[in-house]
């Protein structure tokens, strides 16, 4: 069983702001695939036909056909014991703060309140031209719907390419900065700029916690590593944390 450090709980104990900088991979053990690795969906579907404008503008129709698929994926699933650990440490510390790249509403589900989803949200449309948001359950009975403006209505994530919503990227990015202990979790940490956030919470003085399956780009700079399941070594580290804290 994987050992947690006694300094990384003394880290915790004294820390005010934490960080939790999220990738897929904490949504694998609710049944969310991947995009990275063997079983990733990047590794069975082509990007460059499904994650991008310009495909959009091609084929909107299997752009909306694999984002429904998506959706309706993440409908089904149910914050695991990663997300709901996070939420419940809401109750211990003074700030935490979930910067994610996810865009499956896992976090908001689990409880979590103070979230900026750097790469948008799978649950939000927008039109491609007036830009307005449409929320609310799309009707694709006549086609891909589009606004009262005339413009096809898009999912709400960022694709390649795009830049990232300012105002997430800049609170992620805020966080990051104040952080005395950010958490990096389940990403492979290989998308700029958010994988940058890591770099700008160490270099704010943030102890950096890594917790994935195995070994990344930014293994190797960070202060504690835990190889294994997010959904259990995450609770492992509250438990830790809270034996101490009444001792
Ligand atoms: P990746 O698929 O690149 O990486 C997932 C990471 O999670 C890998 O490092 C796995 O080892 C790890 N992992 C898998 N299961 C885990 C578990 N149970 N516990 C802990 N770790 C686990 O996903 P991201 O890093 O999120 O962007 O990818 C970044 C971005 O690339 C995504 O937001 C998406 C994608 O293209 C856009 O769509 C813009």
């Amino acid at each position: 069983m994987t050992q947690i450090d006694k300094s990384l709980i003394d880290a915790l104990r004294n820390a005010e702001s934490i960080v939790f900088f999220t990738g897929a991979g904490i949504s694998s053990e609710s049944g969310i695939a991947t995009f990275r690795g063997k079983e990733g969906l990047w590794n069975k579907f082509k990007p460059e036909e499904l994650a991008n404008f310009d495909a959009f503008i091609r084929n909107p129709e299997l752009v909306w056909e694999w984002y429904n698929y998506r959706r309706k994926i993440v409908h089904e699933a149910q914050p695991n014991a990663a997300h709901l650990t996070i939420a419940e440490m809401q109750n211990h510390f003074k700030e935490v703060t979930v910067v994610t790249q996810n865009v499956d509403n896992l976090h908001r589900r689990a409880g979590s309140k103070k979230i900026f989803e750097l790469h948008g949200n799978i649950e939000k449309n927008f039109c491609i031209n007036c830009k307005k948001f449409h929320n609310k359950e799309l009707d694709f009975s006549n086609g891909v719907p589009e606004c009262d403006c005339g413009g096809l209505i898009r999912p709400g994530v960022v694709w390649f390419g795009e830049y990232l919503p300012e105002d997430q990227f800049r609170g992620g990015e805020l966080a990051a900065m104040k952080a005395d202990v950010f958490f990096v979790v389940g990403t492979s940490a290989v998308v700029y700029p958010a994988a940058g956030l890591v770099y700008t919470a160490r270099a704010s003085g943030a102890t950096i916690v890594e917790i994935n399956i195995e070994e990344t780009e930014i293994s190797s700079s960070v202060n504690y590593s835990y190889f294994g399941k997010a959904g259990e070594i995450l609770p492992r580290i509250f438990e830790e944390y809270k034996l101490r804290a009444d001792s």
